[in-house]
């Protein structure tokens, strides 16, 4: 297959951990034949300073012309501090997220055998945990209306019914293909847009007559997570909803940098980690790889190549058998690999199969 990937290492962490990325996107393409092309580009707090915009019309049409995306990740402390900035790296995340029309992202919260015991919730909890949130990505408060003075501010979540509709449907049909059961996620007791999700999924249910289909408040989820992650096949929320709710999925997981995600649509899919630019480990050589590695998976498997996708994470969770782990995840004890000498490790372990 041709692959054309456009390469956004953004901020932060960003450069060393798409470094390892590539280096494993380049490993399959040798192994399985597969040409692929990447063209790098700016965004982030990196493309504001050098072009003064966090996502440059050159990124957006690198982005447009390629087949997928490979993302990092964009944040940098100096404009966190800084409430009355005028421009912000995540706004060309958002940016990104909204022109591509990559309504739908995926994050997978998965449990690695070798590491249920890395996690704050007891392992007898989180053992066996698998679900996949989807999370609604160009809508609700992160996009509405915004207002913001020096005695007022507000942010609108609004929602219509096409932009619920879709997403749903991106909902059902992963319920289908995995254990039918799906859960919306939302705050219809008080809110008038997940009411409007509420009346919707319930419509939409008749054509999905497999699929188990349950309703859940948000404050509720976030509990059911941490008491009972096993009872999650599916889970299909708005975009704020699903911010907080992945953040709390690492925590199954145990560690940030293992999740990975998927951001599908209208135009070129986009491949991310659910984790930040974690500006405080910038050149250090300790930030995880794994996530940006098992996105490059799901990249590969968007495009049907299941075989590629299996073999880098079967790579990755050599990696973890053999406890060569970045130290976030290392055993009491065990001897230091960074960032590069982990992804090196996943490299030579693929030529080597
Ligand atoms: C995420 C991130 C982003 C979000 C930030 C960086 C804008 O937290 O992808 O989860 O809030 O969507
Ligand atoms: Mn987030």
């Amino acid at each position: 297959m041709k692959l054309k990937i456009a390469v956004l290492p953004g901020d932060g962490i960003g450069p060393e951990i798409m470094k390892q990325g590539v280096a494993v996107v380049n490993a399959i393409a040798d192994k399985f034949n597969h040409e692929v092309e990447f063209v790098y580009a700016l965004c982030g707090a990196d493309a504001i300073d050098k072009v003064g915009d966090p996502f440059p019309d050159d990124t957006f049409t690198v982005c447009k012309n390629a087949d997928a995306v490979l993302f990092a990740a964009v944040g940098d402390p100096k404009y966190d501090n800084n409430p009355t900035a005028k421009v912000r790296p995540e706004q060309g995340l958002l940016a990104m997220r909204k022109k591509l029309g990559l309504f739908a992202n995926i994050r997978p919260v998965q449990t690695f055998k070798c590491l249920v015991h890395k996690s704050p919730l007891k392992d007898e909890i989180v053992s066996g945990a698998d679900f996949i949130c989807i999370r609604e990505l160009t809508g609700g408060m992160y996009f509405g209306e915004k207002y913001q003075d020096d005695d007022k501010a507000y942010d609108t979540n609004m929602y219509t019914r096409p932009e619920v509709e879709r997403i749903l449907k991106v909902a059902f049909e992963y319920a289908m293909r995995r254990r039918k059961h799906l859960t919306v996620v939302d705050k219809a007791n008080v809110l008038a847009s997940s009411r409007l999700w509420r009346q919707v999924a319930k419509e939409m249910e008749a054509s999905y007559p497999e699929v188990t289909t349950d309703y859940m408040f948000v404050d509720n989820a976030a509990m059911r997570m941490l008491v009972e992650p096993t009872f999650f096949d599916v889970m299909v929320t708005e975009n704020t909803f699903g911010d907080i709710l992945t953040d709390e999925g690492s925590c199954i997981s145990g560690s940030m940098g293992l999740l990975p995600s998927a951001s599908t649509g209208e135009s070129t899919p986009v491949f991310e980690p659910v984790h930040g630019s974690w500006p405080q480990a910038a050149g250090k050589n300790i930030a995880n790889p794994l996530a940006q590695i098992l996105s490059a998976a799901m990249m590969f498997e968007y495009f049907g190549l299941k075989e590629e996708g299996s073999l880098i994470r079967k790579a990755v969770d050599a990696s973890l058998d053999a406890c060569v782990r970045t130290p976030e995840i290392q055993v009491e004890g065990g001897a230091a690999y960074g960032t590069s000498e982990v992804g090196q490790w996943i490299v030579d372990y693929l030529q080597r199969l």
